[in-house]
């Protein structure tokens, strides 16, 4: 089979496969067709992906020839219109947020994967590019808010003075916060985290975090390592507390999230109003509505002399590495969709080819995003 790797649009740095990856699959016997430039603001040359084994060819040529195309973002109308029937699409389609989307994918003759949708399994954990993405997410965060605070992370003893070290305070702790946890640490700060998940108190506490505990969270071992709604007394009563620890605090990284619902917001306007100025808030959950109530997507604002950064895309600013992730999730899961002789499979029987598969035959496929549609 041929493998086509689409160029991203213009807003993307990243790409799906990097040359390395691209070696990996030709020795699985695929052959693999790069669109022109497609890894040019990741870092990797035309003349790579040739090196590595691939053709280079303009966007029509690799979406006729390809028999499954890659890409990260979906792609736009103009190239779905372009496929051909049985063809297949893996991207990321964000299903659980764009239903609207999927209902037109459904009239396609198509086949699309989501690697969104890939199941938090131990097996899933290889092929797993939220994980993937919210690591580099949580970093970058952190590294933004250094940047972006008036005062020092780590705490110092100068001739100057004693600099007391930032109060860092993270709210959810699963991927990006538990990154953000460790890269807070390792600059220095006080770190302070609230969760709803009790499980994750060890893993914030070997970390350094300190957990600040909410009584009452509602959870559900069923979740598959994700949140559940909470109560209103709860809520109420987490962000009182929440509130009385922002106060204290130089930063705040958001990034408490439940799949397919709006962002829980955490953090109200009076308690921005209530923190120091000069501190930073950064909203890894800008692009479903941010858990600080005055955050923009995509803008950084200062009000009330807070600087609240909405940024939904970090890993685009480190292009190489998380495009080398993503690759490496989407080998591991191409492994799956590959047969011994280079060719197509499609196992349904297989719960992580089954769980990604978003639609197959105009239907769709996924038990988690045909119960999340009943
Ligand atoms: P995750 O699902 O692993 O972690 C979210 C955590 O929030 C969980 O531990 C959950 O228990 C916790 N949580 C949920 N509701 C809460 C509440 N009311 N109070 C306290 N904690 C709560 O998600 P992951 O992968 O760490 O992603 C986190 C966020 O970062 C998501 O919104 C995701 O979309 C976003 N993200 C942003 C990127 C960016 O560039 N801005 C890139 C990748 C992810």
């Amino acid at each position: 089979m041929i493998i086509g790797v689409l160029k991203e649009p213009e807003f993307e740095k990243r790409v799906s496969l990097l040359p390395e990856a691209v070696k990996i699959l030709k020795n699985l016997k695929a052959d693999i067709a790069v669109e022109k430039n497609a890894g040019e603001s990741a870092f990797a040359s035309d003349k790579e992906y040739l090196d590595a084994g691939s053709e280079i060819l303009d966007r029509d040529q690799v979406i006729t020839k390809s028999d499954l195309l890659l890409s990260i973002n979906k792609p736009e109308a103009a190239t779905i219109k372009k496929l051909k029937k049985g063809q297949v699409l893996v991207s990321v389609f964000n299903p659980l947020a764009e239903k609207e989307s999927v209902d037109q994918l459904l009239k396609s003759d198509q086949t699309f994967f989501s690697m969104d949708l890939i199941p938090r399994t131990t097996r899933g954990q290889a092929m797993d590019i939220l994980s993937s993405m919210a690591t580099i997410a949580g970093y970058r965060a952190v590294l933004d808010a250094a940047l972006h605070l008036p005062n020092f992370f780590p705490m110092f003893m100068t001739a100057a003075g004693t600099i007391r070290p930032a109060k860092v305070l993270i709210l959810g702790a699963g991927v990006a916060g538990l990154q953000a946890i460790a890269v807070a640490r390792k600059l220095g700060a006080v770190v302070e985290v609230f969760d709803v998940r009790s499980a994750v108190k060890e893993q914030v506490q070997s970390l350094g975090g300190k957990f600040v505990e909410v009584e009452g969270a509602t959870e559900d071992a069923a979740a598959g390592g994700y949140a559940v709604e909470q109560t209103e007394e709860f809520k109420a009563k987490q962000k009182q507390l929440i509130h009385d620890h922002a106060a204290k605090s130089n930063v705040i990284i958001c990034t408490a999230q439940i799949p397919g619902r709006k962002a829980p917001v955490l953090i109200e306007k009076a308690t921005i109003e209530a923190m120091k100025p000069g501190s930073v808030i950064i909203d890894l959950a800008a692009s479903t509505g941010g858990n600080a109530e005055l955050t923009e997507d995509g803008k950084t604002i200062v009000k009330h002399g807070i600087t609240i950064i909405g940024n939904s895309n970090y890993p685009t600013d480190m292009p190489n590495d998380a495009s080398r992730m993503y690759g490496n999730n989407l080998v591991n899961f191409l492994k799956l969709l590959i047969d011994e002789e280079g060719g197509l499979k499609m196992d349904f029987e297989d719960d992580i080819v089954k769980g990604t598969c978003m639609i197959h035959n105009k239907e769709i496929v996924s038990d988690r995003l045909k119960q999340f549609y009943a």
